[in-house]
């Protein structure tokens, strides 16, 4: 009998991301092999490969058929929930792997997870992957973004397919060796912290869009459609316009004002706020972003405090505002407000990849991860290739603030960014985000700051000392005593 021919890679565990992708691989031209422990799932994606195109996909049902049918060095893919389910997929299929074959996980992983695997694999001799992967179903299917890191020797076994597999933009696949060890997973972990800041701050601009400027669902649809055409343009502004589109198909009205105001999360964006702690980096829009799905998923309170608020004579001050109101300009002054929000947000984002790149020695590629941001993912925005740019004109770039183009950018719509900021306090609409921003880049552009006076406190209640501006060394002072001498 001849024995069927080999895949040259497979993919196990066939959720929506797994099957997606694998099909992906396939239809690109790489035979596949396909596991999942729900069988169901393998004849799924059987099922799937025929109707999508007679793909290369062959489905197996225990982790030893399924390895057997990889042509070796194997590749395997594992596209299962993080955390515990990875280990013990890694455990069964590994069981039957051999020395040279390589892991590769795809979940949206914590960094140190990946490091303790990848010294688990080499001591079986197996090399390791961990690889963000990022666009959703969508993405998966078409074109992800792909951020593997680890073995570098592993990478260039499935180069040739990740290349093909990714998005493509003009300057190349969404996907580069990104480094050694969990750098894979921290880079896509940034990228979903980038993801709830930019989330945030679309939100805050249609908060004030609609309670400020009184703008209909039809409005804001034209609006972020027309910001898609500009220094905006990104997946995350088109599908928003496309949101407002939608009609509830159960009562009147956009089915998003039927929404319920509570968002879910998975992890990734308390882990960016938790490095940034860590490292001590700055990323307050960031934090924003995640206090305030805190703070959403607290709607009984949040309705019970504007009871108590109002009883206490709280008014809603957003009708006065809104009578002198020029709707355009404050159309326009959004737009800018957000942009300038955003380079603050990416800027963190990006610095909080600097920190951790230096403290792991991962030698990481800023212009490279905004490239392969550009297409894919859940961030792609045009935008990107304006950082990209800005990190190859300065390697070493201390803050995306401080790139004479992005400084440029930032000061031309400081007025705007002003304005909004202070319409939404004067109108009680919370824009945490776009404060936080602001305050980023009043904060860091000062070359002086009160911290001054911090030092002081310290030094009286604690005798911390403190430096001085005109002299060497560290200082202490009696201050209560030197305050209240009686002269
Ligand atoms: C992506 C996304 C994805 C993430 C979701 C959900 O890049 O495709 O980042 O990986 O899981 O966006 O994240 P939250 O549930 O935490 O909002």
């Amino acid at each position: 009998m001849e024995a069927a021919a080999l895949s040259r890679i497979g993919l196990a565990g066939l959720a929506v991301m797994g099957q997606n992708l694998a099909l992906n691989i396939a239809e690109k031209g790489y035979p596949i092999s396909v596991y999942n422990r729900t069988t169901s799932k393998v004849d799924e994606t059987l099922d799937r490969a025929h109707t999508e195109g007679q793909l290369p996909l062959t489905g197996h049902y225990t982790p030893r058929d399924f390895i057997l049918s990889i042509q070796k060095p194997r590749s395997v893919i594992i596209l299962v929930k993080a955390g515990a389910p990875v280990d013990q997929t890694i455990s069964a299929l590994s069981a039957h792997m051999e020395p040279g074959d390589t892991i590769i996980d795809g979940g949206n992983e914590w960094y140190e997870n990946t490091e303790r695997r990848i010294i688990e694999a080499n001591e079986k001799g197996l090399l390791y992957l961990g690889m963000g992967v990022s666009g959703g179903e969508e993405g998966a299917r078409n074109g992800p973004s792909l951020m593997p890191g680890g073995s570098f020797e592993a990478y260039n076994n499935i180069k040739d397919i990740v290349e093909k597999v990714a998005a493509q933009v003009e300057d190349g696949p969404c996907v580069t060796y990104i480094g050694e060890g969990g750098s894979g997973n921290f880079v896509k972990m940034v990228h979903n912290g980038i993801e709830y800041g930019d989330m945030q701050l679309i939100s805050e601009a249609y908060d004030v869009l609609k309670n400020v400027g009184g703008c209909s669902n039809d409005e804001l649809a034209e609006i972020f459609d027309e910001w898609n055409k500009g220094e905006l343009e990104s997946f995350l502004i088109e599908i928003t316009a496309d949101i407002f589109k939608v009609k509830d198909e159960h009562g009147e009205g956009g089915l998003v004002d039927k929404i319920l105001d509570k968002t879910g999360m998975k992890g990734t964006g308390k882990w960016t706020v938790q490095q940034a702690a860590e490292l001590s980096v700055a990323a307050p829009t960031i934090a924003a972003s995640l206090d305030c799905r805190f703070l959403s998923g607290l709607k009984d309170e949040r309705e019970a405090a504007a009871k108590v608020l109002e009883d206490a004579g709280l008014k809603e001050d957003i009708g006065t505002v809104r009578k002198g109101i020029d709707k355009k300009r404050l159309i326009d002054d959004v737009r800018q407000a957000l942009y300038a929000s955003k380079i603050c947000s990416y800027a963190q984002g990006m610095n909080l990849l600097r920190a951790k790149s230096v403290e792991k020695d991962w030698n990481l590629n800023f212009g490279e991860l905004a490239r392969i941001w550009k297409g894919g993912c859940i961030i792609r925005a045009v935008f990107l290739d304006r950082i990209k740019k800005a990190y190859q004109r300065n390697p070493n770039l201390a803050s995306l603030v401080v790139d004479p183009d992005f400084a440029k950018e930032m000061v031309q719509r400081q007025g705007a960014w002003r304005r909004v900021v202070g319409t939404a306090i004067a109108a009680g609409i919370s824009t945490p985000g776009m404060c936080a921003s602001l305050a980023y880049f009043d904060t860091y552009r000062r070359a002086r700051l009160p911290a001054n006076l911090v030092q002081a406190q310290r030094d009286l209640f604690g005798a911390h000392t403190y430096e001085r501006i005109d002299r060497e060394g560290a200082f202490h002072t009696e201050w209560t005593k030197l305050a209240r001498k009686k002269n």
